[in-house]
């Protein structure tokens, strides 16, 4: 409604005459204009005054059914902001007061009446009521602010001219440990502490900055101490607070609690090094593989070509002299016979020198015998090459492994062999397959130096890493340790069934 023109009016009163003088004098004005609904009874009013939206109620304290304040005190309760102004043929100043007191905003007495009182009466009222629901607005808006600061989990602190605490929220008795009656008038460096120095200078000087006016309301991540000592870290932004009038009165400085977050960014650059670090071994790991086949191949190349080459050589040259021998009828049978006895030899040569090749290459016995064949076969060989003394222990009753858990158990005992030729210095080495708690376990044992002090870690050691991945890639286990008794032991575990994990 359009108060500035049209003013509704709920008159309260029981006296006829009295009502009607109001409503005379209300007409005079027309500027706003009124519009007046007269009831007698307080129980009318009250049922008008809820629903009705009226901008104002006079109201008279001797009426047929109530009298007093409590006419104001039940009409107040009906339409809590409804404007109200006392209309009394009783001149009484303490009373008057008191129905101030009960929520009504003006009093006139009967006597007082005439048409510019009334409406100036009525006219403050009403601003008085707006201005009064204005405050409680704000009041309404202010105490909504000051629960959610105080519900934050940041700590948020407003801090004087003076460089003292003047508010202190729940999240900073939390963060900093102090309760708010102790925090607050205490200097802000006593209760969110800086590590003295530079850093504790730095606050300062960041204070005075922003009390000036010059603050950069930029976030800083910086560690500060709690009332135990104990570190947090925050990021923390400072700004200036102005009152209605422009004027910085206050700082505010709030404070995340960001430990978990940047110890959760720390471990997760921390993982992505080792993945990263993990990354650049397995491309190490996949060249010297590369590089190892190149030169097993350059070796069988070369012994195909120095030693099948020359015998076979041998043979076709004895085969020359045989066959120029007949046609010329030059040699006696006896001598052909020898020759061809040489030849014979020469094919057996190559015919070993094949088998030798190729168990290099793959060693039959590994496919057809079994891996415990297979690592007798090559323990034999070993011992033949380094004259390092071999022994081979086998549990009994072992099952033989399936092709790719033999394959790769082989692959790695060889690994280990070249290990145990070219750094431990052993004498002797033993090799033991056994089958324990439904694992195959093979545990090779030098008597040598042992382990250099971190060989295990040292990134470029690809020769264990190879071994290690060979072992996670049938399931099992691999390690390496320098033994009890000295000497090297180095062990695989893979379990007959699922992995090891
Ligand atoms: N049986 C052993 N006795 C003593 N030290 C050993 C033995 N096996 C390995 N080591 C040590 O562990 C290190 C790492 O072995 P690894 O097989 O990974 O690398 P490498 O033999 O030096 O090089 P690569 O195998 O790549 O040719 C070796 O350099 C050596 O110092
Ligand atoms: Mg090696």
């Amino acid at each position: 409604m359009d108060t500035s023109t049209l003013r509704r009016v709920l008159l309260v009163e029981d006296d006829i005459g009295d009502a009607e003088l109001v409503g005379e004098y209300l007409a005079v004005t027309h500027a706003p204009r009124h519009e007046v609904v007269h009831v007698v009874r307080l129980e009318e009013a009250r049922q008008l005054a809820i629903d009705s939206g009226f901008d104002v109620a006079l109201l008279d304290l001797r009426l047929p059914d109530a009298a007093g304040i409590e006419c104001v005190r039940a009409l107040r309760a009906s339409a809590p902001s409804m404007p109200l102004v006392v209309l009394t043929g009783l001149d009484d100043e303490a009373l008057a007061l008191d129905c101030i007191a009960a929520g009504a905003q003006d009093y006139l007495t009967k006597h007082e009446l005439h048409p510019h009182a009334l409406t100036r009466t009525i006219a403050h009222a009403v601003a008085r009521a707006a201005e009064a629901a204005a405050r409680a607005r704000a009041d309404d808006l202010q105490a909504r602010l000051a629960a959610i600061v105080d519900a934050s989990a940041d700590a948020i602190v407003g801090i004087a001219l003076d460089g003292s605490v003047s508010t202190w929220n729940h999240g900073a008795a939390a963060m900093f440990g102090y309760g708010a009656d102790e925090a607050i008038g205490r200097p802000f460096g006593e209760v969110i502490r800086a590590a003295p120095g530079p850093d504790s200078e730095h606050q300062q000087h960041r204070l005075e900055q922003t009390r000036l006016g010059r603050g950069t309301g930029v976030p800083e991540e910086l560690v500060r101490f709690r009332r135990d000592g104990s570190p947090v870290t925050v990021s923390i932004v400072t700004s200036a607070l102005p009152n209605a009038a422009g004027e910085i009165t206050q700082v505010a400085v709030i404070c995340r609690d960001v430990t978990e977050v940047r110890r959760q960014s720390d471990e997760l650059r921390r993982v992505n090094q080792q993945l990263l670090e993990r990354q650049r071994q397995m491309r190490a790991l996949a060249a010297r593989l590369s590089a190892v086949r190149e030169q097993e191949r350059k070796l069988i190349a070369r012994e195909v070509h120095d030693e099948l080459g020359q015998l076979l050589t041998g043979i076709k040259m004895d085969l020359r002299w045989v066959q120029r021998r007949i046609e010329a009828k030059s040699a006696s049978p006896r001598a052909l016979v020898d020759r061809l006895a040489e030849t014979d030899a020469l094919v057996d040569n190559t015919i070993a020198t094949v088998q030798r090749i190729s168990v290099e290459l793959r060693p039959s016995a590994l496919d057809s015998l079994g891996l415990v064949a297979a690592v007798r076969d090559e323990a034999r060989r070993f011992e033949a090459r380094s004259g390092i003394a071999t022994l081979v222990e086998v549990g009994a009753g072992l099952p033989s492994p399936p092709p790719d858990v033999a394959t790769a158990m082989f692959r790695i005992l060889q690994e280990l062999m070249s290990n145990v030729v070219r750094h431990s210095h052993a004498r002797s080495l033993r090799i033991a397959l056994r089958e324990v708690d439904d694992q195959w376990r093979m545990e090779v044992h030098d008597d040598g130096v042992g382990l250099p002090v971190g060989a295990t870690t040292r990134s470029d050691a690809l020769g264990l890493l190879g071994m290690t991945e060979r072992a996670v890639a049938i399931g099992g286990r691999f390690t390496i340790r320098t033994g009890e008794s000295g000497g090297t032991v180095a062990v695989v575990i893979v379990p007959m069934h699922g992995t090891t994990a």
